[in-house]
């Protein structure tokens, strides 16, 4: 490796200068194919762009694959080379090196396409692909004119950032509109508050396709960097999903699963990049011994459900039922409505004949039950509800959770009302064990998890259904130690969600 004379960013305590560190062949190799920059392809007119190249780790093994590709296509390769290669480094003697081994390799143009610049200043053209390891800078050790100059011309330098940051945006706003960019660097950006800006820009405007989490891999030429990733973004609309995977060995690298992980649309990535999903410790609600439903749908609220029932059938035939409305502005309040069931406990329906004062009433409605499609399949069981209402539920305890609430609380009703259609509910263990996960269901970190797993924030709403439900993941309640437990439920008794924030926080921590 080179180094030149001048030092812009100090010294490391190797002697190195602070952000060489250079790419290990094996990824450059990698990070090619994923770009699809290969030799099989004819590269004449791909363009691509290194905008830190160091002695050239990454534009050897580009000047190899278009030679391989010029030989195969038949075209002249250092023409090629002249047109569509871009490198930079703000390092005289570190280009002067890359030039020299390009040269070597029988291409003739290297001095017009690898230049000596700060890149970040450099007037770039739009470029299929690109690729490269941008320096690593602390904050602390950025000259106060390059500090200056970031500050004012990248709107993603925000907070304590480090050098890598303003490489990514300027490098995605040089990307074609097909454009792939493949980067390793550092993955604190990820997690960060100095990474939260770029994060915004990509998941507002790129499409995040991949992070290869490197962290303890063999991925540099020396063993510098503890927490390296590979990510790889292309242009246009953002994605739904990504492919996430670890990799512990770069020869690993071609051979990795990936698991499909929902994009975030904000800055907070934190759900979509812990371990959490891998993590045997972190269990689904329903691993836990939990059912997750959604209340009963009736195909004609206004005759099944009525403030009037009491009234109007026998007392058998009705309980209590609790629909969104009841939930709203963080507090539970009946609004007094009762759900007429017309089944027995076994699931059949009962016999109207022995209900002269609810068969009367039904009899009333009886044009308007028929018309409903449930009704039109089976005309006998005209009085029957979209849904079978199963009268044990009644008396369970249960976690209420309205569709689209913009509800901070979770709420536990403890075996007194009838879930209607525009609630989920959790039931199936003790009513301290709901309220256990009530509080987790509270806290910001399962907020984030639904807001990922949604792949919304809802302005701030969370929609709870069950399917986002079932996604979600929390440690295991039974292992979780008596006095947090105790603590736990009074925070969530007195509903202060900070101090539930802190302690599920603390569970989280090595997620
Ligand atoms: C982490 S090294 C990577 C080198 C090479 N891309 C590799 O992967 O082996 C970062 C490189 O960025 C260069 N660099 C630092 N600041 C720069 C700037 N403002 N413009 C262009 N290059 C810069 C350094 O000289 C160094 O060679």
């Amino acid at each position: 490796m080179s180094s030149s004379n001048v030092s812009i960013y100090g010294l490391r305590s190797n002697g190195g200068q602070h952000g060489d560190v250079f790419t290990s062949p094996t990824v450059v190799c990698f990070m090619l194919d994923r770009v699809k920059y290969t030799a099989n392809r004819d590269l004449r007119n791909v363009r691509i762009l290194e905008p830190s190249c160091g002695d050239g780790e990454f534009v050897m093994e580009i000047a190899r694959r278009l030679l391989l590709s010029a030989e195969r296509y038949s075209f002249d390769a250092s023409d090629a080379f002249r047109r569509n290669v871009r490198a930079y480094d703000i390092d005289g003697a570190k280009t002067e090196t890359c030039r020299k081994r390009i040269r070597e390799m029988g291409i003739v143009s290297a001095e017009q396409s690898i230049l000596t610049a700060d890149f970040l200043r450099a007037e770039t053209d739009k470029t299929d692909i690109i690729v490269g390891n941008p320096p690593y800078i602390r904050y602390e050790n950025i000259p106060k004119d390059m500090l200056d100059f970031c500050r004012n011309t990248f709107q993603t330098f925000h907070y304590r950032c480090d050098l890598y940051v303003p490489f990514f945006e300027k490098t995605l706003a040089a990307l074609k509109p097909d454009g792939q960019h493949c980067f390793i660097c550092s993955n604190r950006w990820l997690k960060n508050e100095y990474g939260k800006k770029l994060r915004q820009l990509i998941s507002h405007k790129y499409a995040l396709k991949t992070i290869i989490n490197l962290e303890g891999a063999d991925a540099f030429q020396e063993e510098v960097l503890a927490y390296p990733a590979i990510t790889l973004i292309s242009a246009g609309k953002p994605a739904n999903t990504f492919d996430y995977a670890e990799c512990k060995k770069v020869d690993e690298l071609p051979s990795l699963s990936y698991s499909k992980r929902m994009m975030p649309t904000d800055e907070d990535w934190t759900a979509a990049f812990s371990t959490y999903c891998d993590d045997p410790s972190f269990l689904t609600i329903e691993q836990q011994g939990f059912k997750i439903g959604i209340g009963v749908a009736t195909g004609a609220d206004a005759v099944f459900v009525s403030r009037d029932l009491p009234q109007q059938v026998e007392p058998e035939l009705i309980m209590p039922g609790i629909n969104a409305r009841d939930l709203r502005g963080n507090r539970f309040q009946w609004q007094g409505e009762y759900l007429l069931n017309p089944y027995k406990t076994d699931g059949t329906l009962v016999n109207l004949a022995d209900y002269p004062r609810a068969s009367a009433y039904l009899e009333n409605h009886r044009e308007r039950l028929s018309a409903r499609h449930v009704a039109k399949k089976s005309p006998l069981r005209w009085y029957k509800t979209i849904d079978r209402i199963s009268p044990s539920l009644l008396s369970q305890p249960k976690i209420l959770l309205p569709d689209m609430s913009g509800n901070t609380f979770v709420f536990v009703d403890d075996g007194a009302f009838y879930p209607l259609h525009n609630i989920y509910y959790i039931v199936g263990r003790s009513s301290i064990q709901l309220r256990l996960l009530a509080a987790f269901l509270m806290s910001d970190f399962i907020r984030n998890q639904l807001a990922a797993v949604t792949n919304a924030m809802n302005g701030g709403f969370s929609r709870w259904q069950s399917q986002h439900l079932r996604k979600l993941r929390l440690p295991n309640l039974n292992s979780i130690p008596a006095n947090d437990v105790q603590n736990l439920l009074a925070h969530y008794e007195r509903k202060e969600i900070s101090s539930i924030n802190t302690m599920v926080g603390k569970y989280f921590a090595r997620a």
